[in-house]
Parts: C-alpha cells; structure tokens; sequence
C-alpha cells in the first residue's frame, strides 16, 4: 500500500504526490501546490482545529468511539480506582509511574513547596470583596512569575523541574484562597502533614480548630475528580497552554493562559449548566416534558454528549461511583433523584441512541461539588487544579518538541485592500 496522496489540482491540471504519515499529511506539503508562481501556495481552513493535528504527543490517549482514555498507557478507571493524584500527576509528568523512592521525593517536594510569597496574600486581598475565583487564580498564578523570574529560562531542565513542583504545590493554595476571599473568611495556610486533597479541604473549610481533617471518603472522592480532570489531550485550554508557550515564555504565563481558556463556559461551565437545568426541571413528574422540549431542538439536555467520546464518556461512569461515595456522607443532593431518572429515560428514548449522545464528564461532577457546598464559581477552579498537571506535561513536551514552532494559524483575508488615507482635518472639513 502506497502511503501518499494523489491530489490534482484543477486549475493547473498538475498532479501532486503527497505523502502520509501517522494518518496525516503535512500541511506544508499542500502549501506546494499553486495555481500560478506568484501565486499562493493552498492552505487548510479549520476554525477551532476540528481537523488539524498541532503536535505530537505520548501524553494522552483517547479513541472517543471506544470510550477509552489513557494517561501515559494507563487506562484511567486503573488509574482513577489505585492510584492517587499527586502519582498521576508524576506519570503525567515524567511519563513512567514512580519508584517508591521516587514518588516520597515527589511527595515531598510538592508538599515542602504548598507555601506562598506573603506579597501574593497581600494582592489577592486587595481583589474586590465579589471577586471571581477563577479570575483571582488566573491573575496570581499569572503572577508567580514575577515571584520566580528564574522561571524564563525554559531551556534549562532543572528550572523547569523547579517551576512544575512549584505549580503543582501552589495551585491548591491559590484556589483555596480566592474562595476564602469571597466568602470574607481569613486565608488558611497549609498544612503540610496532611496529603494534597486533605490539605486542600483544609485551607478551604478550616475555622477555629487546630487541626481540620475531612471525611477520608471525601478525600478519596475529590482526588478521584481531580485524577479524571488530569488530563484530555489537545482541548482548549491545553491548546492555549501549547500556542502561548511556543512563544517560549515562562510555564506560569503559558499556564494563567489556559486558566483563561478554562474559565469559558464553552469549556470548564457545562456543569454548573447542569445544576442549573436540573433545578428548572424541579421535580421527577416534569421529566417527560422536559425530554419533548429537548427532541424537538427547544434546548439541550446538558451533560449529555462530547466532541470527542461517541459511545460512553468513562469518566463519567466513575464520577457516578464517587457520587455515592459522597453523598454517603453528606446526605443525598435531592436533584441527584431527577437527574438520575433522566439519564434513565434518555439512554432508552430513540432520539438520544441514535445520536449516540450518553452522559458526559459533567453530568454528576456538579451534584458532588455542590454536596461539598461549593459555589458554583468553584467548579472550574477545581477542574484547574486537576488540569495543572497535565497542562505542565503538555508544555514540558513542548519545550522539548524539535517540530515545534512559534503558534502562528494563517488567516483568509476578507477586508478592503489599498485604500487612500486622508488626513482627519481634511476628512473632517
Ligand atoms: C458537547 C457538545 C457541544 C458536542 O457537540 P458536537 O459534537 O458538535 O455534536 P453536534 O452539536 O453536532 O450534535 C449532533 C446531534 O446531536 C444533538 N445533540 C448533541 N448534544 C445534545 C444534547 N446535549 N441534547 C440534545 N441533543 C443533542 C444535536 O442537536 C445534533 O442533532 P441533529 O443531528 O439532529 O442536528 C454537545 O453534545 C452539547 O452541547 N452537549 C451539552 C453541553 C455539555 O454537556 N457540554 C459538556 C461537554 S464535556
């Protein structure tokens, strides 16, 4: 089998031989073919990149037909049922699981660097009393740049080492604070005895006591959600993540970029979305008409279907588990009932088969938050704490990526072209 592409270009009548690889073609290969000299070369619309592969990656893998995800190899309901979030995060990272020495170092280094500057206490206090979280967290991680400017010199490996322990260890402090911010409550420091999610509830919900340890079961619950937020290939975010990096600026610019792309609700909101339509439905009895409304395009039922996952998306088979696990201890979320029927009715009516639309990632992730009591402010802040890692894994192989160069799309121009300039006064007169 010959692996290539015959393409003819009819307006030359030329036949062009491209070659494939990988089951893609170079794009630059099509930038050969031109209808005259000065002519040129053909280029390839995609707005929003639904067909265009922008890097190589051994990160993560997903076959949205099958419904598998692997980080690293590993399927993730492995990964999400035996591991924790700080050994997903190293595999992320260093793309192999870790030896028991290496992962107490890990361990270590993540939790000896959980400590922020005072001076970035100091800023987040001086956000307005309502301040968003996830723009408090973008503007600061944003800002730990200027903190650690050693953190420009990307081709540095130990840097950059130094600049992912740091990300990782802070990003929890960070988030916990500009939740504290909104709520009025004093910021909480870390507790560094505690493991990452433990220590996380803690500087969120911690009053007068000592010592504050949560639920173990909700421990376990959060650092599952977090596991399945690790990582998702070349989404928005982990795009924005790569385009800015590849200007070769510090991981914390590149990474406040993603945190950018995450706060849009076409991104990090499907599940506030989904408590908000839950709520509107109010009662099990108004299901089959709120099903009607869907089928006949009046709306969507949120949570359900993806871009990518066209039989089941796994995560969300596994969130349906932590559910359990959390409501177990902080009584059922009364819209669980409604939003459990749906999904019942909606897998055996037609029009949801056919499409092939099941639940996604988001479906149950917001009935587990709110059980926590977060606002729904909350929620992407804590898919960016679970993403951090593999937003540094995918800039980490960045760096490294000799193909790579500066993010730069071409453009179709549409505007006016040569027009004459004439100055104001006489424009004006
Ligand atoms: C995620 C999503 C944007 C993916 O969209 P997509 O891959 O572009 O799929 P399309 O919009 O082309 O939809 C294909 C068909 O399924 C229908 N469809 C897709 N998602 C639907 C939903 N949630 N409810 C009802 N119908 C839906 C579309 O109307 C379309 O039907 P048609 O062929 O009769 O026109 C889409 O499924 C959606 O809007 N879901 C709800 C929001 C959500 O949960 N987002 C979180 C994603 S993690």
């Amino acid at each position: 089998m010959t692996e290539s592409l015959t393409v003819r270009d009819n307006r030359t009548g030329q036949e062009y031989d491209v070659p494939i690889a990988d089951g893609t073609i170079k794009a630059a290969d099509l930038g050969k073919i031109k209808a005259g000299d000065d002519e040129p070369g053909l280029a390839v619309y995609d707005p929003g990149f639904v067909n265009t592969a922008s890097c190589r990656s051994s990160v993560t893998y997903i076959d949205g037909e099958k419904g598998i995800l692997e980080y690293r190899g590993y399927p993730i309901e492995q990964l999400a049922e035996g591991s924790t979030f700080l050994e997903v995060a190293y595999l992320l990272i260093h793309g192999a699981l870790p030896t028991k020495a290496e992962y107490e170092q890990w361990e270590h280094e993540i939790t000896f660097h959980t400590f922020v500057h005072e001076n970035v206490k100091g800023f987040m206090e001086g956000f307005r009393y309502d301040a968003h979280p996830m723009g408090m967290l973008m503007a600061s991680v944003g800002a730990l740049s200027t903190f650690y400017p050693e953190a420009s010199m990307i081709q540095d490996a130990e840097n950059r080492q130094m600049q992912i322990v740091r990300m990782i260890a802070k990003m929890p402090t960070l988030g916990a604070w500009s939740f504290r911010h909104a709520q009025g409550k004093p910021f909480v420091y870390p507790d560094n005895e505690l493991s990452y999610t433990a220590n996380f509830l803690s500087m969120l919900f911690k009053m007068s006591e000592s010592k504050y340890e949560a639920d173990e079961r909700l421990v376990k619950a959060l650092d599952t959600l977090f596991i399945l937020h690790a990582d998702h290939e070349q989404n928005c975010s982990t795009n924005a993540v790569r385009s800015v990096g590849s200007s070769q600026v510090d991981p914390y610019s590149a990474v406040a970029a993603g945190i950018g792309a995450l706060y849009g609700p076409l991104h990090g909101g499907a599940n506030e979305a989904v408590l908000r339509m839950l709520r509107r439905i109010g009662s099990k009895s108004e299901i089959p008409a709120f099903i009607e409304g869907v089928k006949n395009g009046n709306e969507r039922l949120m949570g359900f279907g993806h871009r990518v996952y066209k039989n089941y998306d796994p995560r969300a088979k596994i969130i349906k588990k932590a559910c359990d696990d959390v409501f177990e201890v902080t009584g059922v979320n009364p819209l669980l009932e409604i939003a459990q029927e749906l999904e019942k009715i909606a897998l055996e009516d037609e029009y949801f088969v056919q499409r092939k639309l099941y639940p996604n990632v988001d479906f149950y992730s917001g009935l587990i938050y709110e059980a926590f009591q977060f606002p729904p402010e909350m929620f992407t802040v804590l898919f960016a704490i679970g993403r951090t890692p593999g937003w540094l894994a995918q800039w980490l192989e960045l760096t490294q990526d000799k193909e790579q160069k500066i993010a730069r799309p071409k453009q179709i121009y549409t505007g006016d072209r040569g027009l004459e300039f004439t100055p104001r006064d006489v424009r004006w007169a």
